[in-house]
C-alpha cells in the first residue's frame, strides 16, 4: 500500500472525502472515513466568524479522533484574520489547515473569498504566507480551474501557492463559473501535477473506482478527492480501499444499505441536537434509497422524517416493498 505525505502527515493513497458544507459535517465523516476514506476535510469555516468568537463557527471545528487525518477548512481575504483564525482553531487540534481557494458561492466568492482569490496571486500568496507563519501543522490549498474560460490559471496559481508554503494543492477542473455544471477538466489537474512538486490532489467528478483508476493514471495525482458521489453511498470508498489492498469487494445489498442509513443518522443524532440531526437526515434518508425500486415514492416520507423511529419504520416499509416486488 503507498502513502502520500502531506507535510509530516501520512495519508493512505486511495481516496479522500471533499470538504462539502451543509452535507460532510461530523457524522459523515466518521462514517465515510470507516469505510476507508482515507482523509477528511471540514466545511468551510469563516475566519472572521471565527474572530468573532461565533459559537456556531467554533462548533464546526470540533474533530473527532475517527475522523483523522482531517483538516479544518478556513475561508477568508484578510491575511490578518486569516492568520488569527489559525490560532484560534490550533485547540481543536487540526491535522492540516485547509484554505479555500475555490468556493464560488456568492456569499464567498462575493465577498472576495473563496474562488475571487484566484484572481488575485498576490493577495494570495501573502495569506498563504500569514497562515503558514501561524500554523504548526501543514498549510495547504484547494483552488480550481480559474475564474472563468478566459482565466484560465490554475497552473501558475498553484506554482505560486507552493512557492508561498503551501504544502499541498487540491484542484477542482471547474472554472468558478461553471460552478458544477460541465465537465471537470482532468488536463488542468495534470498540467498543475507537472507543475508543482508538492502532492497534488484530483478532485472532480470521480464517481466510481474507475473514474478514480483514471484520474490517478490520466492526471499522475498523488491522491484522489470524492465529493457528490459518495451522498448515500460510502461503499465507493470500500470499493476503492478494497481494490488497493487486493481485497475482494462486494456491493451492498437492501438490507446494509438500510442498515448504515440507520447508522448514518444514529452517528448525526450523537453529535447534534435531536431536531437538528434528524432534519438534516431526511437529503441523506433520500440518497440511500436512490436508485432502489419505489424510492421515488418514499422521497416524501424520507424529507418528512422526524425521529429516529420514523426512519427505522421507513426503512421497515422500504423492505417490505422490496419483498412484495421481488415476489411479483
Ligand atoms: C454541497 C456541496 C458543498 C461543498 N462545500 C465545499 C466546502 O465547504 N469547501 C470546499 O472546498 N469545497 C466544497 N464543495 C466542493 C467539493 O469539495 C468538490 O470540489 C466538488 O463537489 C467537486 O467534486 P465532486 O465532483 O467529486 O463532487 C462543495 C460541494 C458541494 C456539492
Amino acid at each position: 500500500m503507498e502513502y502520500v505525505k502531506i507535510g509530516n502527515v501520512e495519508i493512505k493513497k486511495t481516496a479522500v472525502l471533499a470538504p462539502m458544507a451543509g452535507v460532510a459535517d461530523r457524522a459523515y465523516r466518521i462514517l465515510n472515513r470507516e469505510f476507508g476514506a482515507s482523509y477528511t476535510v471540514s466545511e468551510l469555516i469563516s475566519a472572521k466568524g471565527l474572530c468573532y468568537s461565533d459559537r456556531k463557527t467554533e462548533e464546526l471545528c470540533r474533530i473527532t479522533e475517527r475522523e483523522r487525518p482531517c483538516a479544518l477548512q478556513i475561508f477568508g481575504c484578510e491575511p490578518e484574520f486569516m492568520a488569527k483564525a489559525v490560532k484560534i482553531i490550533e485547540q481543536y487540534r487540526p491535522d492540516i489547515i485547509d484554505i479555500n481557494m475555490g468556493c464560488p458561492v456568492p456569499k464567498v466568492a462575493g465577498n472576495g473569498a473563496g474562488a475571487a482569490l484566484m484572481k488575485d496571486k498576490a493577495l494570495s500568496s501573502e495569506i498563504v504566507r500569514a497562515v503558514v507563519a501561524e500554523s504548526k501543522v501543514p498549510v495547504t490549498v484547494k483552488i480550481r480551474k480559474g475564474w472563468d474560460a478566459e482565466h484560465v490559471n490554475a497552473v501558475e496559481f498553484a506554482a505560486a501557492m507552493e512557492e508561498a508554503g503551501a504544502a499541498a494543492i487540491t484542484v477542482h477542473g471547474r472554472t468558478k463559473d461553471q460552478m458544477y455544471t460541465g465537465k471537470s477538466d482532468m488536463d488542468i489537474i495534470r498540467e498543475v501535477k507537472k507543475a508543482v512538486s508538492v502532492p497534488v490532489i484530483g478532485n472532480g467528478d470521480v464517481a466510481s473506482l474507475d473514474d478514480c483508476l483514471r484520474m490517478y493514471e490520466y492526471t499522475g495525482c498523488d491522491l484522489v478527492m470524492i465529493g457528490r458521489a459518495t451522498y448515500g453511498n460510502p461503499w465507493i470508498f470500500r470499493e476503492i480501499d478494497s481494490y488497493f489492498e487486493g481485497k475482494p469487494f462486494t456491493a451492498p445489498d437492501l438490507d446494509e444499505r438500510l442498515d448504515t442509513l440507520l447508522y448514518h443518522l444514529r452517528l448525526a443524532l450523537s453529535d447534534k441536537p435531536d431536531h437538528i440531526a434528524v432534519q438534516e437526515a431526511r437529503k441523506h434518508a433520500a440518497w440511500y434509497l436512490t436508485g432502489m425500486y419505489g424510492a421515488a415514492s418514499f422521497r416524501a416520507r424520507c424529507y418528512s422524517l422526524s425521529s429516529y423511529e420514523d426512519a427505522v419504520k421507513l426503512t421497515e416499509d422500504f423492505k417490505e416493498l422490496q419483498k412484495r416486488n421481488s415476489k411479483k
